[in-house]
Parts: C-alpha cells; sequence; structure tokens
C-alpha cells in the first residue's frame, strides 16, 4: 500500500494551566493524496496551535508527523518549513518594500526569486494596484494576509496551513483568495488545511472537514457528510450557530 503523503499520530500538547489538561490529545489523521481540509471548531480549541506545529514552528509534547514518509523529529526545520508552510491570521511583513518582502522568502531558501509567477499571482489575489516598491508595513490588514499568502506560494509547499487567512478581506477579495487558492491546489496538487469560520467558505472548498472539540480531533469526514450528518452533538451545535460561538468566545476574553 502507498504511505500517505502526510501523517501525524497521537499528537498532545500541554500548555499548563490549572487542571492541567492538555490543550488537545490523540489527534491523529492521515492525507493520502493532495487535499483541501476545513480544519473546524469553536475559539480556544487548539487549531492554531496544530497548524503550528504541523509547520514545525511550535514544539508537540507527544506523538509525531510525517511528510512524504520522512519525520519531523530529525528533519531540518528550514527544510521542513518549506514544504509545510503557515500563513497566519496576523500577517507579519518585513521591512522594506512588498518586492523586498517578497525576495526575502527566495534568498532565505536560496533559489531564484520567480518574477514571472509574482507578475501572475498579484493581479488573482487583487494586489495589481500595488506598486511593488510600497512600504509593506504601510498595507493594510488584509492586503497584507494576500502579501504574505503570496510569500508562502513562492515556496511551492507540499502543504499549506491557512489560518483564517480571509478573516479580513471584503467579499470580493476573499472570493478572489478562494479561486486563487483552488487553482493552486488543482495546478500544483498542493494540500490545504484550511482554518476557517466561514462555513459557506469550508463547505466550497473543502472535500473533508476535520473538526476538533474536547481537547481532540473529534470528527474526521467527507465535508458533505459532516455537514449533512455531524457525528457529534458538539457539530451540529457549532454548524447551527458558528458566529455566536466565535462571538461570544471573543467577549468573554477580552
Ligand atoms: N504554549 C502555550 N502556552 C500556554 N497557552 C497556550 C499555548 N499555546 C496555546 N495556548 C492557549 O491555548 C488556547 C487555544 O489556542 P489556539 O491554538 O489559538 O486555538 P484556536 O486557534 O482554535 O482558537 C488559547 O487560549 C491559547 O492561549
Ligand atoms: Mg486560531
Amino acid at each position: 500500500m502507498m504511505k500517505p503523503m502526510l501523517e501525524f499520530r497521537h499528537l498532545k500538547k500541554n500548555i499548563g494551566g490549572p487542571a492541567d489538561r492538555p490543550l488537545f490529545e490523540n489527534v491523529s489523521a492521515k492525507v493520502a493524496e493532495p487535499a483541501i481540509i476545513a480544519l473546524l471548531g469553536v475559539s480556544g480549541q487548539g487549531k492554531s496551535t496544530l497548524l503550528r506545529i504541523l509547520a514545525g514552528l511550535e514544539a508537540v509534547d507527544e506523538g509525531d508527523i510525517r511528510l512524504h514518509d520522512i519525520s519531523l523529529r530529525g528533519s531540518d526545520p528550514k527544510e521542513w518549513r518549506k514544504k509545510m508552510c503557515y500563513v497566519a491570521q496576523q500577517a507579519v511583513m518585513l521591512p522594506g518594500s512588498i518586492e523586498q518582502n517578497l525576495r526575502t522568502v527566495s534568498m532565505l531558501h536560496r533559489s531564484p526569486y520567480d518574477e514571472k509567477l509574482v507578475r501572475r499571482l498579484l493581479p488573482k489575489l487583487g494586489l495589481d494596484h500595488l506598486e511593488p516598491g510600497k512600504n509593506a508595513q504601510q498595507l493594510s490588514g488584509g492586503e497584507k494576509q494576500r502579501v504574505s499568502l503570496l510569500r508562502s506560494l513562492l515556496l511551492h509547499p507540499s502543504v499549506l496551513l491557512l489560518d483564517e487567512v480571509t478573516a479580513s478581506l471584503d467579499r470580493a477579495s476573499k472570493e478572489l483568495v478562494e479561486q486563487a487558492l483552488r487553482e493552486w491546489h488543482e495546478q500544483e496538487g498542493t494540500t490545504l488545511i484550511w482554518v476557517t469560520h466561514d462555513l459557506e467558505q469550508a463547505r466550497q472548498m473543502s472535500g473533508s472537514v476535520w473538526f476538533m472539540g474536547e481537547g481532540t480531533l473529534l470528527e474526521n469526514s467527507r465535508t458533505e457528510r459532516f455537514f449533512e450528518r455531524p457525528e457529534t452533538a458538539l457539530a451540529r451545535e457549532y454548524i447551527a450557530a458558528p458566529l455566536q460561538k466565535e462571538q461570544s468566545h471573543v467577549h468573554s476574553s477580552s
């Protein structure tokens, strides 16, 4: 049998705290071939933490991750991050221009700067109005999100870990980004693991859903099935009112 492209088993993340309960444990999944996966669940379940662990940006307390049958343990972190690329919700721009931000990625990974690809992708991400020489710090949140996404695409990762990357976009830009990512997935075979609270987006974009709850990966099913017949009461509740959940969490923690 073919080895899965991506596989992780029994991941556990401790965060200390009062009851000393782990943030999550026993998180296991396999991705056999290029896929688009929506990673869903109310705030505070550890979705961002899971993505950061997969990207090798944060330590895991138990378990292992294998990509193309190579374990994260013992891999060169820089090589790993090039293949499993995390795109943060709050995009951080490096000092300098948009172009310098894009070039830095190629420089760090000693690959030639693909200007043709940049020129092709800018309009697809709704960024063609921007001068490449513009100071990246002065961009709006939504522009930074898209520049940061473009910066990651330039690495041609096997897996893109997307953390609410369309959360601060207007509808038109959001739809552009969705279309660009769909095309990229089809053409490059890149797997997308996509955290979103936009259930319409999850339904339309993903082939399967990973639902986090009760400190673990509670459900892993085909998208259609997840939305039609969720297995747990928690998922049913989430599908019914994801935004209320999200907002009440934001209020209670601020
Ligand atoms: N290393 C850590 N130490 C302490 N708390 C952490 C750590 N990592 C994550 N957390 C906490 O765990 C919770 C869930 O994290 P997060 O991954 O951001 O969840 P989600 O993305 O699902 O909203 C947050 O309250 C966060 O503060
Ligand atoms: Mg998060």
